[in-house]
């Protein structure tokens, strides 16, 4: 896996019934999820032939289906887990990553009904990357702690992954501006909430935290919550302050695109000794374990890709 600076490059993609080049997809200017952000999406990897922990992806896919009423979608769950498939077979890669977008759609008059929309489902899958470079995977990220507010989980839920995220960009520029690449948001409260495509965690005192409220349910997070029962530390979603978060022993970013990310300095202050702490590398190492497991692991049907091209 890597973070190779070509995003977009050579990878499968799908939309309106048909798969073709991933670079060839195109929405209308007339669909609601350019308009109004009105999309949700999932992502999942697979890892050496197999999907880590499709079923929790798909389940949180559909509900942000459901969450958002796309009642005219047409794809039943099993029909989006085969576009999943089909777009990673067509790919033909061992180590993929998937997206799984739903739009609103086209509405049919000037006045934009929202119930008149065809919702659109479209997908691709791209070689594995991380969203950090494989320097700041190595020996950690530079993060900052936004002014930028969280869009509060009253206006837009934040467990329905979507692409409302303005929140991010603005927060992103003042990292920028502050000589770092990635930047973490608070609520209005002051407490800890996300950044753009990863949940946090702060290794406090021996408890491995998370923050409980205004962010995405991540299945990353799930995951390192359920490993560290393993390792015998308490880890459990709370509330972080700033304070809090600065003050921790290690700290880490999670997703699907790149696991477990280490995070080297908060503010320009170092974490910990400013090299990834103990139960950050112990639990990477279990996380790339558990990818083997069959339990969490479906394996890709690469024989789909070239079923389906041998009745073309
Ligand atoms: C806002 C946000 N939070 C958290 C995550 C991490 O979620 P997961 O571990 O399911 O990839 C993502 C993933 O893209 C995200 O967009």
């Amino acid at each position: 896996m890597t973070n190779n600076k070509s995003y977009g490059t050579g990878g499968i993609g799908f939309i309106d019934g048909e798969y073709m080049p991933f670079s060839e997809l195109r929405i209308p200017v007339t669909d609601m999820g350019f308009q109004l952000a009105d999309m949700c999406y999932d992502a999942v990897h697979v890892w050496k032939g197999r999907f880590f922990r499709l079923d929790d992806h798909l389940a949180r896919f559909q509900t942000g289906l459901q969450k958002r009423r796309y009642d005219t979608l047409g794809y039943d769950i099993e029909a989006i887990a085969d576009v999943c498939n089909g777009c990673v077979a067509r790919l033909g890669a061992e180590d993929a990553f998937v997206m799984l977008i739903a739009t609103r759609g086209t509405p049919m008059g000037a006045n934009k009904d929202l119930r008149s929309c065809q919702n659109r489902l479209i997908a691709w899958a791209l070689p594995l990357h991380t969203i950090v470079s494989d320097e700041e995977m190595e020996n950690g990220c530079d993060i900052v702690i936004a002014d930028t507010m969280r869009i509060p989980p009253e206006a837009v839920d934040p467990t329905v992954k979507n692409f409302g995220r303005m929140d991010f960009v603005g927060a992103l520029f003042e990292a920028y501006d502050r000589k770092a690449d990635y930047a973490v948001l608070l609520d209005a409260e002051g407490c800890v909430t996300e950044g753009r495509g990863w949940n946090i965690f702060a290794l406090r005192q021996g408890a491995l935290l998370s923050p409980d409220d205004g962010v995405l349910e991540g299945i990353t997070r799930k995951t390192v919550l359920e490993l560290s029962a393993d390792l015998n530390v308490d880890g459990r979603l709370a509330r972080i302050t700033a304070d809090e978060l600065r003050g921790a022993d290690e700290v880490f970013l999670t997703s699907t695109a790149g696991g477990i990310m280490p995070v080297k300095s908060i503010d320009k202050k170092i974490v910990g000794d400013g090299a990834p702490g103990p139960v950050t590398q112990r639990l990477t190492e279990l996380y790339w374990k558990l990818h083997g497991d069959p339990e969490l692991t479906t394996p890709v049907n690469y024989q789909l890709a070239e079923g389906q091209a041998a009745e073309a």
